[in-house]
């Protein structure tokens, strides 16, 4: 998969891609805003491994955000099932020297539109953190709509937190 975009090219993973990733990846200003799941630190092991498995996974839900082919982020989605499946839950992260250039509401944009043909959704949907006001704007300059506000839905790093709950409607 490859979507050429002004800004960035959001392309399939590479092997080649664990190194940059590791690098970037590294940083605790990204990982308080995601899952647990997402390691920190993260090492080249922790890349090989996401990189890994995520080629091996089929539909390919979750691409390699890259500027200048150097892969710079990623951003992904989760096919919900039964009922839901006309739904996905869409995640994202770019890296810091990167942000505040329009790069991920651009590729957040374009990745809602790929998921959507390639799926026959009707919704794509995110829950950032309350203080996370960046991906917040990010979610609105791509077009999604503030539904909900979770209150005390999530812990993170020791702290109950609130999510917005944004979802975007083909
Ligand atoms: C959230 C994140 C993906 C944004 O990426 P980015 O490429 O910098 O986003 P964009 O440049 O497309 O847009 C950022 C917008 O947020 C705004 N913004 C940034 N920091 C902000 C803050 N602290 N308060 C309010 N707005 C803020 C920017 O001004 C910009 O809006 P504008 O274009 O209207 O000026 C990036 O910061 C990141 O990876 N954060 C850590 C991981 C994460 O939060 N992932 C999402 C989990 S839901």
């Amino acid at each position: 998969m490859q979507l050429t975009l002004e800004r960035s090219v959001v392309r399939s993973w590479r092997a080649s891609d664990a190194e940059s990733i590791a690098r970037y990846a590294n940083n605790r200003k990204i990982w308080i805003n995601l899952r647990d799941a997402f390691p920190h630190p993260y090492s080249i092991h922790d890349a090989r491994e996401f990189i890994r498995a995520t080629r091996s996974r089929s539909p390919e839900t979750t691409f390699a955000i890259t500027v200048g082919d150097e892969a710079v982020g990623s951003i992904g989605f989760v096919l919900h099932r039964d009922v839901e499946r006309v739904s996905a839950e869409i995640g994202y992260w770019l890296a810091e020297p990167f942000w505040g250039r329009g790069i991920t509401a651009e590729a957040l944009a374009a990745v809602t539109k790929y998921a959507i043909r390639q799926h026959a959704l009707t919704r794509l949907f995110a829950v950032p953190f309350a203080w996370n006001t960046a991906s917040c704007r990010v979610l609105e300059k791509a077009g999604y709509v503030l539904e909900a506000r979770l209150r005390n839905s999530a812990v993170k790093d020791g702290k109950l937190t609130d999510q917005m709950q944004y979802a975007f409607i083909a």
